[in-house]
């Protein structure tokens, strides 16, 4: 791979090359066109080696032994933490705990900070736009303790409607849990401006960052977040491993959630001691090899370079909305194409044909988009539908592969308009 400095474009060809699987020939002999990235992405050889190389030459079990091997491991398995460090620009690897995803960073959060702190007369705000890893886990806490789980809305064009935010907040509101950006819409929601008014509230705010990490800078510093959870799968690293950045006195103050060997700094028979950040949160044993295969994804994103892939993904989403817009009969869900992610959900009106029926079609073609609601029930439900197809990019997306895109959409209309007449 070419480096590429930061902005210039990007050399797709060569970013291809590292990709096995996107060489790939289906069935009927059809090339495989990915674009279902926002449900995960694919790793390049680098990613794979470097695990591969992990269990040839340095596995073992971490913090554990005085032996060699597992000194070898321990420092990769750190290697990997200070890498996650960087590319946030958390101030401590202390503040980086390794989970299995966003999922189970969000749930970390919603138990050891949210059983210990909310009651009946306080808040969570949340959006109608999350994920339901960022809406289940609080309505769990609400049942555990009580706490009310307000919603703030989504406007017509796809984005947050802020002036019920300015509504929503208030003393009660403990924490406002939030997405960076949705996963159907492919809105970039204001952040600076929601976490500076959660603060002065004194709210904190966690932020999903499972659609954003991956694609452009977030700096949890620069940002002032209490929490960001994110997962390795989605950015091009292996899948069981997660993050949950949290600002060491939040985590300090937070009992461990997940008990067992690793967490503790002392166990009696009558009770125990937990250890220090950030093993307190990493019972059991961690993903080991995949958290080493996540550093050398961050190791890949960095050569390529942020801004310049954010750069890409924002020119493929503008062409793909140009070139889906010309069937004349697409309806897209989410604000226009320069105002969000590489992310393009739609559907045809009236949704005919369904989109789970796109999604087969396409798939013939050797197309792979995601159909259904993307665990986002309640804001399909707020635009009055139950499904969409979506399409979403990443670095090694091109521009033939949107006009394959369209191509398969135009005979998927075609299909479906000879058997409405027949
Ligand atoms: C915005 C958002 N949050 C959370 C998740 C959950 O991520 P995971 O399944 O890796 O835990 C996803 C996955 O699609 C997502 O898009």
């Amino acid at each position: 791979m070419n480096q590429s400095p930061s902005g210039t474009p990007l050399d797709v060809e060569s970013i291809r090359a590292d990709f096995p699987i996107l060489s790939k020939v289906l069935h009927d002999g059809v090339p495989l066109v990915y674009l279902d990235n926002a449900a995960t992405t694919q790793r390049p050889r680098q990613v794979i080696q470097a695990m591969v190389d992990t269990y040839e030459q340095h596995y073992a079990n971490v913090h554990r032994g005085i032996h060699w091997l597992s000194d070898q491991s321990t420092d990769l398995y750190e290697e990997a933490r200070e890498k996650v460090r960087a590319l946030i620009n958390a101030p401590s690897r202390e503040e980086v705990v390794f989970t299995t995803g966003t999922t189970a960073s969000i749930n970390t959060v919603a138990h050891s900070w949210g059983d210990a702190n909310v009651g009946p007369s306080d808040e969570i705000l949340v959006t109608e736009m999350e994920h339901h890893s960022n809406l289940v886990p609080w309505h769990q806490l609400a049942q555990r303790t009580g706490v009310a789980v307000r919603h703030v809305p989504v406007t017509d064009q796809g984005t947050l409607d802020m002036e019920a935010f300015d509504g929503l907040l208030s003393e009660r509101t403990r924490l406002v849990a939030i997405t960076a950006v949705s996963n159907v819409l492919g809105s970039i929601n204001p952040l600076d401006e929601i976490i500076t008014k959660a603060h002065a509230t004194g709210a904190l705010v966690l932020v999903d960052g499972a659609q954003s990490v991956p694609h452009q800078t977030i700096d949890v510093q620069a940002l002032d977040a209490d929490f960001l959870a994110f997962s390795g799968h989605k950015m091009m690293g292996p899948s069981g491993v997660g993050v949950l950045y949290g600002r060491r006195e939040l985590l300090d103050a937070m009992p461990p959630f997940l008990g067992g060997g690793s967490m503790i700094r002392r166990v009696r028979l009558d009770g125990y001691e937990p250890a220090d950040l950030p093993a307190k949160f990493e019972a059991g044993t961690p993903p080991i090899v995949p958290a080493i295969g996540l550093g050398a994804a961050i190791d890949y994103l960095n050569a390529v370079g942020l801004d310049s892939i954010a750069r890409h993904e924002h020119d493929l989403t503008a062409y793909a909305h140009q070139q889906l817009g010309q069937l004349g009969s697409l309806r897209f869900l989410g604000p226009p194409p320069a105002e969000k992610s590489g992310i393009v959900s739609f559907l045809f009106e009236n949704n005919r044909p369904h989109a789970h029926d796109i999604a087969q079609l396409l798939d013939r073609q050797g197309v792979a988009v995601r159909a259904g609601h993307h665990c986002a029930m309640p804001l399909h439900k707020r635009f009055k539908v139950n499904a969409t197809a979506r399409a979403s990019f990443y670095l090694y997306n091109t521009r033939a592969e949107v006009d394959q895109l369209a191509e398969a959409l135009a005979g998927v209309q075609q299909v479906f308009r000879r058997r409405r007449r027949g």
